[in-house]
């Protein structure tokens, strides 16, 4: 990969094209605004300065790692690109909308991917007329720092278009796991109904969020407990995750729970907005 695109400046998208630059790939940052697009660049100057300051990075890596992106508010500056990764809102319909016209504006070599976490990969496909080139490529949050990711395979996509995928995985030094297109694929699949059901734990008044997270932390070596890891996610982000995995296998343990939508709807999305399960 010569030239990787990343469309969607919010945490993902940041974290993903930071990841892409270190590993010494040029990168292209596509965000609705330049005002957003600029504020991306310099959101990822930032956490590279933090690692310059914790003498995890030299001045120079630093350096050519900024030398490696650059950013756009259109998607005509994308035509050239390998590899596109989409990483904006986990709503299909303003996705497919983006790959319908990703198709057209990008050259007919280039792969396009998405960083959805449970959305059917194959409904991006079918609106484009490569639907041999498109694939999931799915990151973890914070991406600089989790080594996973995992490479999606819905069933239009070729031998060709998956191993360049996991190439792309291994040069940016991430581990890739491989999974077909069902919702949540492996990590979310797991992970959410564990979410929910601590979240239907503390409603019961079983034990505190706060003793929630300290015996999954303690009893299970957890790096974080659940209310902490749902406030780093995002709590709008988990409730879409659900609802894509209650449509899809019906439990109703995978319904989001009462809280976690009481909390969105009053704007407390988490550590982004400061305010989720716990204050930040
Ligand atoms: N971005 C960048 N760096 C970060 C960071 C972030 N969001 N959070 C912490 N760090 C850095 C810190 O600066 C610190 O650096 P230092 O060692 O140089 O001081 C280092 O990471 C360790 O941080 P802390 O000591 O504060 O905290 P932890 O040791 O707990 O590590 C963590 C932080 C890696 C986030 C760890 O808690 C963890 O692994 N948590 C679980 C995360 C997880 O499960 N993510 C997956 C979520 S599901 C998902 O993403 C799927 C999607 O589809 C929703």
């Amino acid at each position: 990969m010569r030239l990787v695109g990343v469309i969607g400046s919010g945490i993902m998208g940041s974290g993903i094209a930071e990841v892409i630059a270190k590993s010494g790939i040029d990168v292209v940052i596509r965000s609705r605004s330049q005002e957003t697009a600029d504020a991306t660049k310099n959101a990822i100057e930032s956490s590279l300065k933090k690692q310059l300051a914790k003498s995890k990075i030299s001045q120079e890596q630093l350096d050519a790692a900024m030398a490696h992106i650059c950013v756009t508010s259109t998607l005509d500056d994308l035509a050239n690109c390998d590899l596109i990764i989409e990483s904006v809102a986990e709503d299909l319909a303003t996705k497919k909308e983006l790959f319908a016209a990703l198709d057209k504006a990008v050259k007919p070599s280039c792969i396009l991917s998405t960083n959805t976490s449970t959305l059917p990969v194959i409904e991006l496909a079918k609106v484009t007329n490569r639907p041999d080139k498109v694939c999931g490529i799915h990151f973890f949050n914070p991406a600089v720092l989790m080594p996973l990711v995992e490479v999606v395979r819905p069933i239009t996509a070729s031998d060709e278009t998956i191993a360049l995928a996991n190439s792309f995985v291994k040069a940016c030094a991430k581990d890739a796991v491989q999974v077909v297109d069902r919702a949540g694929f492996i990590v979310n699949a797991l992970l959410f109904p564990y979410l929910n059901n601590a979240i239907a734990m503390f409603e019961a008044g079983t034990a505190s969020m706060e003793d929630i997270d300290v015996a999954m932390k303690g009893g299970c070596n957890f790096p974080m407990g659940p209310f902490a890891l749902l406030d780093l996610v995002g709590l709008d982000t988990s409730v879409a995750i659900l609802d894509a995995l209650h449509a899809e296998f019906k439990s109703a343990n995978l319904e989001p729970r009462p809280m976690l939508k009481k909390l969105v709807s009053e704007g407390k999305l988490g550590r982004k907005t400061k305010q989720g399960f716990y204050s930040y």
